[in-house]
């Protein structure tokens, strides 16, 4: 990993694992994109930038009419002298007008990776693992200094870039843009990867080719969204599973981004990626500074396997934080599908105790135990235990359950207010809302304006109060509406555009906090399931409710879809009652086990309700899923068949020895006279010997990876195959 910069050529080479990315300085100091791909010793100008003179694309030089800044590949565009795409960023002056004009000023570099004031981000544990650099760019006419930050990471092909624009003139400039990355690739040979979905249904994949124009996917909801993903890749054509050049941008934010692409008239193609310009602004006072989130930017020559190995490794390793990163994780118990909000305490000790028996190691109560709470009309906000439903407390409730043998959890919804609460009627102005406008509910609920502190400070009061006040070691926040009549009561007019970024700023200094002063809790996020599955939750969480739905044969699809950017072990996976909550459907519980045991395995049904000989299926799992769970949660993780082309999915996950495996196989539907199936292992070590645990046969790790393995016979509709493999010492032919 280097980072060097040739004078003679005016060129920028980083350097990571098996990466280049080169950047040059061309003209009077405008800095252009060269090349992003697989590692180069060193540029000689092989491909240099190439200059016609095109007609309708202007030239700040008139005597060069072979410049114009529509034409050149470059790192951070401007607006308004010489290019007509869409810009990386836009400021408003105090005159009115949205024209700047950043030229090179210099460079800094330096070991190491800095943090970002107030925003999540990738970190190192020591300086050795990446280099950075900040290239300046200046406005000189306005004092204003755009500095593009870039790591490389050692061991991974990873580039991270943010930007910061520091006001050092005497005038206020309002941001009306302002993207995290931007990229313009020298040609349009390629598809658009993104992750797509809703409610109980999220992170689908959607890949088609880039076309002339624009093509964006964004999200205007105030959080990171079902609906989009804040991730996408540019993909070259022949990319499979496992062959190709694939180009991966992932944003590190939990609210309003915008992702775009544009083909222009000469067939390049430009990506960026950052918060989303639409409805937002941010005035920066002369000597203020405004930072954009970190974008993480994965090249992979391997395939999309290969990129999701990068993201997942890095993400569990170097953007989640705290006690449990490295910690496996507890098989937790929820009452939500088990009880919703109608429950007792008797009734949670009775569905605890049977939990206890199968093996369960955390109880967690769901919505419904505080204020006056027995369904989503009131409450949020009165984070006081409900004495009907627990005459004895919580903590006497934990403290039962502890006595069982396993830890408590608790549900939270902090950045909510029900209508019908005490904290509303005492504060109505703590929403987010709009002066003599309605207040748009959603289940009921308002969202709390998080871009005042006071509020922010009482949410950590709050919920810090509860956590106190009992031996409580996990929470799941939650979060189950989005953002309308998005203003503050606070901020002045010409700042209410800065409300939903402001917000987000004001949830991470909350969740800050909230792990700082709880450091023992596991904390997991939720927003109606995977609503903020984001890389920005994941720097304060280690894991996150995946779906809202909890049918196996769904799950196939959300996991693996999920899977293209997010580590296993942050992906919460229970099993739960048939018919389906959300899809009645009707499978065993061998696939719901086997698919849950995919991700960070919890139950969700109430256990006393099952046959004996249900829990001991379930009793099994637990015990099988304990035996296993290093490999699932720390493991590397290979994508064999995809749900989203046929009737199969198959999966599997590798130990980083690669000593033990455990593989996944599910068909959906029933076929007749279906075809026999073989499956073809991927990441084991072709010298190393394989005893299949399920049979006791010893294969060749080289023979698993190219012969395969045959698969049985499956009969009916939604069945699975769980096998296991482990090496062994002795040879075949001994
Ligand atoms: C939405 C979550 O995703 C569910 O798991 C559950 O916690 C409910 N909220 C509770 O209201």
């Amino acid at each position: 990993m280097v980072i060097h910069f040739d004078s003679d050529q005016q060129v920028f080479h980083l350097q990571g694992k098996d990466t280049s990315y080169c950047m040059q300085i061309v003209g009077s100091g405008f800095l252009t994109h060269l090349y992003w791909g697989k590692k180069i010793t060193s540029y000689h100008g092989s491909n240099p930038i190439l200059f016609a003179n095109r007609r309708f694309s202007p030239n700040p030089d008139p005597s060069d009419r072979t410049f114009s800044l529509d034409t050149l590949p470059q790192e951070y565009p401007a607006y308004g002298n010489t290019d007509f795409r869409a810009p990386a960023y836009q400021i408003q002056l105090e005159n009115g007008s949205t024209i700047t004009d950043l030229r090179y000023k210099k460079y800094f570099i330096y070991k190491g990776k800095q943090k970002l004031a107030g925003l999540p981000a990738t970190y190192i544990e020591n300086d050795h693992e990446a280099e950075s650099i900040d290239i300046f760019l200046e406005d000189s006419l306005i004092g204003l200094s755009v500095i593009l930050t870039y790591t490389v990471f050692e061991s991974y092909n990873v580039i991270t870039r943010s930007v910061r624009f520091q006001n050092q003139g005497r005038e206020q400039l309002k941001i009306i843009r302002a993207l995290s990355a931007n990229i313009d690739f020298r040609d349009d040979q390629f598809d658009f990867l993104t992750l797509y979905g809703a409610h109980i249904n999220e992170r689908n994949i959607e890949r088609r080719p880039v076309s002339p124009g624009n093509q964006s996917i964004e999200s205007r909801r105030g959080a990171s969204s079902h609906q989009q993903n804040p991730f996408f890749a540019l993909l070259r054509k022949d990319v499979t599973e496992d062959h190709g050049d694939v180009y991966g941008f992932s944003l590190v934010y939990s609210g309003n981004f915008l992702a775009h692409v544009e083909v222009d008239q000469f067939h390049t193609t430009r990506a960026s990626i950052g918060l989303n310009p639409f409805d937002f602004s941010w005035k920066v006072e002369p000597g203020d500074f405004f930072q954009t989130p970190e974008v993480v930017l994965v090249y992979s020559s391997e395939g999309l396997g290969e990129m999701s190995r990068t993201y997942n490794e890095l993400y569990r390793t170097r953007l989640c934080r705290g006690t449990f990163r490295d910690l496996v994780r507890p098989i937790l118990l929820n009452n939500w599908e088990a009880t919703y909000m109608k429950f007792t305490a008797e009734k949670i000790m009775e569905i605890a105790k049977a939990g206890k028996e199968v093996g369960i190691e955390l109880f967690v109560l769901d919505d419904g135990w505080f204020g006056k709470r027995d369904n989503d009309k009131s409450s949020l906000g009165d984070w006081v235990v409900n004495k009907r439903k627990l005459p004895n407390g919580l903590a006497n409730l934990a403290d039962k359950i502890l006595n069982l043998g396993m830890e408590f959890g608790l549900w939270f919804e902090p950045e909510m207010v029900s209508v019908d609460s005490d904290l509303y009627r005492d504060h109505p102005d703590w929403c987010l809302h709009v002066p003599n406008r309605k207040r748009s509910e959603g289940r009921n609920q308002l969202v709390l304006d998080l871009s005042r502190k006071e509020v922010c400070d009482y949410i950590i009061q709050a919920v810090s109060t509860v956590l106190a006040s009992a031996p409580i070691t996990y929470v799941k926040w939650d979060m189950n509406r989005h953002m309308t009549e998005i203003g503050s009561e606070k901020l002045p007019k010409d700042k209410q555009r800065e409300t939903a970024h402001r917000y987000m700023l004001g949830l991470y200094y909350v969740l800050e906090k909230m792990i700082t002063k709880f450091p023992h809790v596991l904390f997991e996020s939720c927003s109606g399931g995977g609503g903020r599955f984001d890389p920005g939750m994941l720097y304060y969480m280690p894991q996150t409710w995946t779906s809202d739905n909890t049918d196996a044969i769904s799950r196939l699809k959300i996991q693996y879809g999920t899977s293209l950017v997010y580590p296993v072990i942050s992906m919460c996976s229970h099993v739960s009652s048939v018919p389906n909550h959300q899809v009645q459907r009707v499978t065993s519980l061998a696939i719901r086990g086997h698919v849950a045991m995919a991700g960070n395995l919890g139950y969700e049904l109430d256990l006393t309700k099952l046959s004996p000989q249900e829990k001991d299926e379930i009793k099994q799992q637990i015990n099988l899923y304990k035996e296993i769970r290093h490999v699932v949660q720390f493991g590397d993780f290979y994508r064999l068949l995809n749900p989203f082309e046929g009737n199969e999915s198959a999966w599997m996950f590798v130990s980083k020895d690669k000593s033990e495996v455990v593989m996944g196989y599910f068909k959906v539907l029933a076929e007749p006279n279906a075809p026999f199936v073989r499956l073809q292992l991927k990441g084991l070590n072709p010298d190393f010997l394989y005893k299949h645990i399920e049979t006791g046969k010893v294969y060749g790790g080289d023979e698993l990876l190219y012969v395969g393995i045959a698969l049985p016979m499956l009969k009916g509709d939604f069945t699975s195959v769980f096998w296991r493999f482990r090496t062994v010492e002795i040879h075949l032919n001994a």
